[in-house]
């Protein structure tokens, strides 16, 4: 126990993770647990609502029991409950929700409903405390490819996004029609450590043309080619179907820097756990002299803490969140006008 009053219980239940966090000052991150429902969605080669839903009622108060141990602190301690409240699952969403105000109401805290894309925007903050203002961050998860502005803490102007499928999406379908197996991401990544980069020509689409993305024709590339070469290596597939992805990523997010004259670029979104894009951005930053800011793979991916450190920056400067705001499932991010 530190004997701080700013201590924030975060919980983070939009999709297929139940994670729950405590976190200083919206800084110091006390405890961080995620339990991971992969067991439970393997079998069918991608999330399943109704079970993810399920399986959070069951996780969710045992993962707050241990974010709390982990921290050696107890309801009475705590200055905030947090949940993310936006975009994720709707049935998903509102077991994080429907907690956090019960225990908000229990303990007599203020409640914190946080917006999962703001939350990953938060997490470089965690780990990496220093930033310089304006950073471009490229926000890359299962559900959303976009390109941020960040100018500072709640102020956001988007810069580009993705017109079909998301970055974490493509890498999702194309691995489960290669058979890699759920989360997608992970295994195209363990495949194409071995693969060539160069086997298949896959196309940049939208390479020069803006700050948008498009990832679902790459998709079709990839399923065609399989079916012109059915010998072809998963390795090397894998390979070539990242190495697309990454360089159009990676020289998105370094122009837009260079559009809003940004003095760093930063990862976020369960995307940016990629060895090979965090290789290359960092490679590419290097070359045009900005820093690039990498969070931790674990902080990229859904976690709790980014939702803690969302929530303590929102209650200094927005307040609570009435206990009435429902959790919304298409929720954006807030932007600048
Ligand atoms: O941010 P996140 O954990 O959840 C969402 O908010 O969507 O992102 C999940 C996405 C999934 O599409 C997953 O396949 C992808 O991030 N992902 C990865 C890697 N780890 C997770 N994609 C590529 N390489 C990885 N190592
Ligand atoms: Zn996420």
């Amino acid at each position: 126990m530190t004997g701080s009053d700013a201590l924030v219980l975060g919980i983070e239940t939009s999709c297929d993770d139940t994670a729950a966090a405590v976190v200083d000052r919206g800084v110091e991150v006390l405890s961080s647990v995620v339990s991971s429902q992969v067991d439970v969605h393997a079998t069918y080669g991608g999330v399943v609502p109704e079970l993810a839903g399920r399986a959070h009622l069951e996780l969710l108060t045992p993962v707050i029991g241990e974010a709390l141990g982990r921290a050696g602190v107890s309801g009475r301690d705590l200055h905030a409950v947090a949940a993310t409240i936006g975009p994720g699952l709707i049935g998903s969403l509102l077991v994080g929700v429907s907690e956090a105000k019960a225990l908000a109401l229990a303990w007599d805290l203020p409640f914190a409903g946080v917006n999962h894309l703001e939350g990953h925007l938060f997490a470089a903050l965690l780990d990496h405390p220093g930033i310089e203002w304006p950073v471009a961050v490229l926000l890359v998860s299962g559900g959303h490819t976009l390109l941020v502005s960040m100018e500072g803490p709640g102020r956001y102007r988007l810069l580009g996004q993705t017109l079909d499928d998301a970055a974490g999406e493509a890498f999702d379908k194309v691995a489960r029609f290669l058979g890699l197996g759920y989360p997608g991401g992970p295994a195209i990544e363990r495949a194409a450590a071995s693969g060539d980069t160069g086997a298949f020509a896959f196309p940049r689409a939208m390479m020069g043309d803006g700050l948008d993305f498009s990832f679902s024709g790459l998709k079709t590339a990839v399923l065609h080619a399989v079916r012109r070469r059915p010998d072809a290596s998963d390795a090397d597939v894998a390979a070539s179907f990242q190495q697309a992805v990454v360089d159009v990523l990676v020289a998105k997010a370094v122009r837009a820097a260079a559009a809003v004259g940004a003095r760093g670029v930063c990862l976020a979104g369960g995307v940016a756990a990629n060895g090979a894009l965090r290789a290359a951005l960092a490679e590419a930053c290097t070359e045009v002299g900005l820093p690039a800011y990498l969070p931790s793979p674990a902080t990229c991916t859904d976690n709790a803490a980014m939702i803690a450190a969302a929530a303590w920056w929102q209650l200094e400067h927005l307040g609570a969140t009435p206990l009435d705001a429902g959790a919304d499932p298409n929720l954006r991010l807030p932007l600048l006008v």
